[in-house]
């Protein structure tokens, strides 16, 4: 299959950078908003198997579910509830290595131990955010925040 997408190795940040190639080759030429995060999420998920992956976007005063991978999530996120609301107001990213201890964390599913949630910021204005869910505790790191930022810096929108 053309599209059919390897699996990396090596260093998390080997494989995120191998992946990136990947994914800004699949975006690059698309404007399709929804394409592009459906894409973005799926080769995410391939890569790291993580729990959930996906975004939310912000829709006036709420965070909307958008497109992602993993188990069925909460649809609607108040601006300042939750890790992703949180996420935007504070307008930066948000690693949690155990969501036990952030306070107001929404628990879309329980098996969820860690996450980290990186804001797509557009002229000042939260647009919406990349979250992802771990079953493992303290599962992020600033590679990941490195990396995931960059990713969402590369989305056209
Ligand atoms: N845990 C998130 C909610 C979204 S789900 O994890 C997919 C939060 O606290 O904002």
């Amino acid at each position: 299959m053309e599209n059919e997408q390897l699996v990396y190795e090596g260093s998390k940040a080997e494989q995120y950078q191998q992946l990136m190639a990947n994914i800004f080759a699949l975006i690059d030429q698309e404007p399709e908003l929804i394409a592009n995060l459906a894409n973005i999420s799926a080769a995410l998920k391939t890569q790291f198997n993580w729990l959930w992956v996906g975004f939310y976007l912000t829709r006036d005063e709420e965070l909307v579910l958008g497109p992602f991978q993993g188990p069925v999530a909460c649809t609607r996120i108040q601006k300042g509830r939750g890790v992703c609301g949180t996420s935007w107001e504070r307008k930066e990213s948000i690693i949690v290595p155990d969501v036990n201890q952030f306070p107001g964390h929404i628990a879309c599913s329980s098996l969820s131990k860690s996450e980290i949630v990186v804001p797509i910021i557009r002229f000042g204005e939260v647009m919406g955010v990349l979250d992802v869910d771990s079953e493992h505790l303290n599962h992020f790191d600033d590679t990941d925040k490195k990396y995931l930022e960059e990713i969402v810096a590369s989305i056209c929108m």
